[in-house]
């Protein structure tokens, strides 16, 4: 019998194309949609094998085409504007990309009947966290247009749901990091700004320095504690997701986190006992709106979908990403 087919956003990025590997293992069909703005065409051909469609989300005609050329089971929604700092300057690009592509995407979904979708959200819709750990019932007070972008998401899809009877699985994701165990994909934003990249990458020598902001916080160590998890942990996740909705699931809002925080200096201290390097630092004014610590409770998803991260070890993920950088940038 023919495997389901999904259509994956965002599917050359680095989230995307990691759950792409996951749907594949666990006998999906995929069809990947990606502009290439920010994505790894090269990834897509050597490792993932899927069929790359080079479009926006924004493109109707492209996507009325898509939805009635193939029959496809739902959307796994990965594409957006990610980075904070960039969304401060540029709100207007990261509403138009975020806002405006994803209600195309779903209007799109709703002519052809696509019955469910998977959206990427984030932890940054909780804006400062007035408790911890972090549950999905918390209320959402963004703080970054980057997080009021993809809160607008979430108020949509509630909406569509209500009228159209569209299904979702929203995932909050916390730090996606690490990289595929077995070393054939990882993370390469460019720009980066994501600490663990920031880290190996001063460690291979390719930036003088890593930039520590704030030394005098109310953490153990004085530095921010964030919520790492593996990627391919968040990867299936994903599966785990649309075998859900594709089982007749009700709509839900999942946090996807560890629930372990770590600091951003025992995150830099278990780089340089991993990769055998000096990592120099520099220290730093803090930086605004960063809260001092952001950890996820996770029982939500555990007990809905069944996950459970396999790699919560710092020490694991840090490792499978050096593994990759180490690669990427000998063959860059
Ligand atoms: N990386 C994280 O730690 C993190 C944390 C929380 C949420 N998220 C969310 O997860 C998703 C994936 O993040 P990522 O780290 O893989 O980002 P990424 O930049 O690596 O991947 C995003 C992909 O989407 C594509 N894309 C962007 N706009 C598009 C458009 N209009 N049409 C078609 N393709 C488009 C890009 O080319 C890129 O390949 C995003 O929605 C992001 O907001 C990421």
């Amino acid at each position: 019998m023919a495997q389901p087919l999904v259509l994956v956003t965002g599917g050359a990025g680095f989230i995307g194309a990691h759950a792409v590997l996951a749907l594949q293992q666990a006998g999906f069909e995929v069809l990947i949609l990606d502009n290439l703005e920010r994505g790894h065409r090269d990834l897509v051909e050597t490792v993932l094998n899927a069929q790359l469609i080079v479009g926006d989300i924004g493109d109707r005609p492209l996507l009325d085409q898509v939805f009635h050329s193939r029959s496809i089971a739902a959307v796994l929604h990965f594409a957006a504007y990610i980075e904070v700092g960039e969304s401060v300057r540029f709100p207007d690009r990261f509403y138009k990309n975020n806002v405006n592509g994803t209600l195309t995407l779903l209007q799109a979904m709703v002519a052809a009947q696509v019955p469910s979708i998977v959206f990427s959200s984030t932890a940054a819709v909780y804006g400062l966290p007035q408790r911890l750990p972090l549950e999905e019932t918390d209320p959402c007070a963004p703080i970054n247009p980057y997080g009021r972008s993809k809160w607008m998401v979430e108020q949509i899809l509630a909406d569509m749901e209500r009228a159209y009877g569209l299904k979702y699985v929203i995932f909050r994701y916390f730090n996606a990091a690490g990289a595929d165990p077995h070393g054939r994909l990882g993370e390469d934003h460019h720009p980066e700004t994501h600490l663990i990249p920031l880290v190996l990458q001063t460690a291979l020598g390719r930036r003088p320095h890593i930039n520590i902001y704030g030394t005098d916080y109310p953490t153990p160590d004085g530095t921010c504690i964030r919520d790492y998890i593996h990627v391919s942990d968040l990867a299936y996740a994903h599966v785990l997701g649309l075998k859900y909705l594709l089982a007749g699931g009700e709509s839900n809002v999942l946090n996807l986190g560890n629930g372990q925080g770590f600091s951003v200096r025992q995150v830099i201290d278990t780089a340089a006992r991993v990769t055998g390097c000096h990592i120099p630092v520099q220290h730093s004014d803090r930086r605004a709106g960063d809260p001092a610590r952001l950890v996820a409770n996770a029982d939500r998803a555990r007990r809905i979908l069944g996950w459970q991260p396999q790699y919560a070890d710092i020490e694991e993920i840090i490792a499978h990403a050096w593994q990759w950088h180490q690669h990427r940038h000998s063959c860059a």
